[in-house]
């Protein structure tokens, strides 16, 4: 099973920009930490990160096929992408939508997702440890596939 991880423009900036909304933790910590908890549970994962939409979209394209997951961060994408959306939407891969502040406390901007209705969960206002849950809710949506893959199958060899 794999995880590709997309972080949209400006978190590259984590660490630095707006630390009492983003807090102190940079991107690579974070990632740091979501690949421990892959090892653990014996998934891949890799990263990605794009100040450039197509960029965001390309990669999405990319995981047709190779990914089981994403998690995705579209940053300020998030309010105004549809190109992204219909990217996620296309490849039709479980997807996690993360944002480290709670969008919905914000500014009128920022309030509504164009990413949301195509994603299983969206994760705000947890901070990094968004990222975190985002990884457990991903390992979820795996255990729950393999089970209903497996009742499947069962089901098919009982009828043969
Ligand atoms: C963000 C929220 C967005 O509105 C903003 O443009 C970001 C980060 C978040 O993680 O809280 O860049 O996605």
């Amino acid at each position: 099973m794999k995880i590709v991880v997309i972080q949209g423009p400006n978190l590259n900036m984590l660490g630095v920009r707006e630390q009492q909304i983003y807090g102190g933790m940079k991107l690579e910590q974070i990632h740091a930490q979501m690949k421990d908890v892959a090892e653990k549970n014996g998934i891949e994962i890799e990263f990605f990160q794009s100040n450039l939409e197509g960029e965001m979209v390309d990669k999405i394209q990319e995981c047709y096929g190779e990914a089981q997951g994403l998690i995705i961060n579209p940053a300020a994408y998030t309010h105004t992408s549809i190109a992204i959306r219909d990217a996620i939407s296309a490849v039709a891969i479980p997807t996690i939508e993360v944002h480290i502040s709670n969008i919905h406390r914000r500014e009128e901007f920022r309030q509504k997702s164009m990413i949301a209705p195509v994603c299983a969960s969206t994760l705000v206002g947890f901070g990094p440890f968004g990222y975190h849950l985002a990884m457990l809710g991903m390992i979820q949506i795996f255990n729950e596939v393999k089970a209903m893959q497996e009742a499947q199958k069962a089901q098919q060899a009982a009828q043969a």
